[in-house]
Order: structure tokens, then C-alpha cells, then sequence
């Protein structure tokens, strides 16, 4: 492995989000490793840093469009990860993929219209269609002991009763981790096109497949018709680990779909800031090595977890396919502590993770594990700690 990802960046007193909650009321650090809001705690691609430190270097910082090479390395990251040739003009440039999916919401339909989506689910995509006064309709996936699973026949009746103009997609998925194949998205489609649906698909995660079995297919690459009613949300900032410069990108190859879209846009988003561009620029096109060694180091930190998992009376978790989260089930262990709220036991424990209701699943627990090993191994003993075992 070339590069370090044991290597100590301390986060303590930072800008960070995710370190921050853990202080006192005098801003001192308490004792507990927050593993919940998805950043890694791994610097970013070195070069990521080479192109960021020459772009601070010109000086200037005025007003500020996507060069040619920026959306070209957008073109060609497509084609070759994913073998899906776009049009530049498809491209719609985003602050952030959030946005993307709250833009969606409002370009789709009509106020008081249904947005459909599958549960557990990343929290914007529940507050997304509130926001944008459209309703939400939560079909749950299924879980058959060997994973998560879809249930089309109850969403072919939900999409049918409900009349949903749009369905927002989680692929791969967060929080459960699975990595739709190719069936499943197809079945996707199908009901897509059975319901007159527009397909937002929210693929954040598709640079961090684990799983040797499973490949990323993009939803809009199924056909044409899939392409049409597709908006496709995508950013580096998952997978190079720089959320905190901002920038993403919709591909929407419908141009009435991408004019609605950009209609919604109008007046509220604001252009992607330089040093984002110039970051996803450097990402998509320079690290392929340190994608790789993430990749694999990720690995081993989701067998530590798993490990700790299995070992801990009471939880359990199902194979992440892909991202650095891990769903774990803490039913079973919290009904026979009598606790009602796992994650804050956990937290009292020293464990921040993310609470599984903001998902819609109370009782699961969402663990980021993209930290260095040594922490994550802390931490995983308190998680054993926590659960009675020693
Ligand atoms: C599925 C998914 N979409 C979007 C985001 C956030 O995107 P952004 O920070 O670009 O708004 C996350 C972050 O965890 C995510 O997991």
C-alpha cells in the first residue's frame, strides 16, 4: 500500500462536524470517537492537495465558471469507470449532491404531488419532498437474513395508489450498503416506466464498491428509456473524501427534464466554488492509486467490524456491499436491556454513531468505519464493551 491511511490527522478543534459534537460546554473534548456523519478522517488524495495548493497559489478568487477541462474530466471519469458516454451539455453543476436532490423534488410534478422512495433511507431524502411540498411514500426494503431486499410488489401498489411522480433512488445504497444489481435496477425501471416515474439517482457512493462480487451499474446506462426519465446525482466527495469543498453534479440527458431542473435551480443555488472544482477535477482524473488502497484499507476496517459485530450479544449486521457505513441491527440487544434508544446507550458508552430513526428504522445504528484502524479498533472494543462482552 503506498499511501498512509494509519497516519494521525487530528480532527480535535477543527472545522469538522463530526468531531465537533463530542465538546463540553468549555470546548474541551470529551471521551467519545464520533463515528457517525459520513466523512473519512483521511486527508485527501495528494493530488488533490497539489492541484488545490496551485489554485491558491493564482490568488485571485472572482466570480468563477467550470473550465473546459474540469467538465471534460467529468465526461471521461464517466466512460471509463462506468462505460457511459454523456454529452457535456447534460451536465448540471451543483454545490452540493443535496441540493441536487431537494432541486429534483421541486422540478418533478406538483406541489401536494407523492415522492417515492425505499427505507431505510439517508435522511434528505425524507425531509427533500417535505421541503418542496411534495409528500413522501415509504415503501420499506426487506430483509431475508442474507440481505436487503426490495419489495416491487408493494411498490408497484404504492406507486399505483399514490400517484408518485418521482421516485429517488439510493445507489449503492445508504445506509444498508447493498449495490443494486443489475435485476434489481431493471425491475426499478420497469416500474419507472409502468407509473410514467422520473428516476433521481442519487449515486454518491459508486466509487466505494467493497464487495469483490458487485459492480457499479449507473441506472441511466439500462436503455434509453431509463436515460429519459433519469436525473442522475454524482460528487467526489464521498469517495475522495472532500464533502467540505462543495461541488457536485446531475447528469440529466432529457433536455425538458434538465430545463425543469435547472428552472428550479433559479435564483437559490449557487455556482460551485473554485477550489471544489479544482479538487473533483484532480479526484476523477489523478487518483485511481489512492482510490485503490482506500478501497482495500476500507476492506479491512469492515472485517474488524464484522469481527466485533458477530462478537457482540445482540447485534447484528447483513454484508456491506459498499460505502464505510456499517447498518447494524441493535433490536434484539435493546429489548433485552430494556434500552430505547441504542445510539444514545452508545454514546453514553463512548461510541458516537448515528441514530437508525433519522433513517426511518429506530433501533439500527448506522457505524462509519472510514477511520484509521487503530481508532476503529477502540472503538470497536467499546462497542463490545457496551453490549456486555469483554
Ligand atoms: C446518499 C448520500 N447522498 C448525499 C450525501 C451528501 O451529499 P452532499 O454533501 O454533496 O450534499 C450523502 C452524505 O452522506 C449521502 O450518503
Amino acid at each position: 500500500m503506498t499511501f498512509d491511511f494509519d497516519a494521525v490527522v487530528d480532527r480535535n478543534g477543527s472545522d469538522s462536524v463530526k468531531w465537533a459534537r463530542y465538546v463540553d460546554a468549555r470546548g474541551h473534548n470529551t471521551d467519545i470517537i464520533p463515528l457517525w456523519v459520513a466523512d473519512m478522517d483521511f486527508a485527501a488524495p495528494p493530488p488533490v492537495l497539489t492541484a488545490l495548493r496551485r489554485r491558491i497559489g493564482h490568488g485571485v478568487f472572482g466570480y468563477n465558471q467550470p473550465t473546459a477541462s474540469q467538465t471534460d474530466a467529468v465526461v471521461a471519469y464517466l466512460r471509463r469507470k462506468f462505460d457511459w458516454s454523456i454529452d457535456a451539455d447534460w451536465i448540471v453543476w451543483l454545490p452540493g449532491l443535496v441540493s441536487g436532490l431537494n432541486v429534483a423534488c421541486r422540478a418533478v410534478g406538483a406541489a401536494g404531488d407523492a415522492i417515492a422512495t425505499a427505507t431505510p433511507i439517508y435522511p434528505p431524502f425524507l425531509s427533500a419532498p417535505e421541503f418542496s411540498g411534495r409528500r413522501v411514500v415509504q415503501v420499506p426494503l426487506l430483509c431475508d437474513g442474507e440481505g436487503w431486499l426490495w419489495d416491487f410488489p408493494t411498490l408497484d401498489a404504492v406507486l399505483g395508489s399514490s400517484r408518485a411522480r418521482l421516485f429517488l433512488l439510493c445507489h449503492p445504497h445508504n445506509p444498508t450498503g447493498r449495490v443494486w444489481n443489475e435485476d434489481e435496477l431493471w425491475q426499478v425501471a420497469l416500474l419507472a416506466e409502468k407509473h410514467d416515474l422520473v428516476v433521481c439517482s442519487d449515486e454518491i457512493h459508486n466509487g466505494l464498491i467493497l464487495s469483490p462480487s458487485c459492480r457499479h451499474r449507473v441506472f441511466a446506462t439500462l436503455g434509453a428509456e431509463a436515460a429519459a426519465r433519469s436525473i442522475t446525482l454524482m460528487a467526489p466527495s464521498k469517495t475522495f473524501n472532500i464533502p467540505g469543498l462543495g461541488c457536485a453534479f446531475a447528469i440529466i440527458p432529457s433536455s425538458s427534464l434538465r430545463r425543469d431542473f435547472c428552472h428550479a435551480m433559479r435564483g437559490i443555488v449557487p455556482h460551485v466554488n473554485a477550489l471544489g472544482l479544482t479538487a473533483t477535477e484532480a479526484a476523477l482524473t489523478l487518483c485511481d492509486d489512492w482510490q485503490a488502497d482506500l478501497l482495500d484499507y476500507l476492506r479491512g476496517n469492515l472485517r474488524a467490524v464484522e469481527r466485533a459485530v458477530a462478537a457482540a450479544p445482540g447485534l447484528s449486521m447483513l454484508p456491506v456491499e459498499a460505502t464505510y457505513l456499517a447498518w447494524i441491527d441493535a433490536r434484539e440487544f435493546a429489548a433485552g436491556h430494556g434500552i430505547d434508544n441504542p445510539a444514545r446507550w452508545f454514546e453514553q458508552h463512548g461510541l458516537g454513531l448515528s441514530d437508525g430513526a433519522d433513517f426511518g428504522a429506530p433501533g439500527f445504528v448506522r457505524l462509519n468505519f472510514g477511520t484509521r484502524r487503530p481508532l476503529l479498533e477502540e472503538a470497536l472494543a467499546r462497542l463490545c464493551r457496551a453490549t456486555g462482552r469483554r
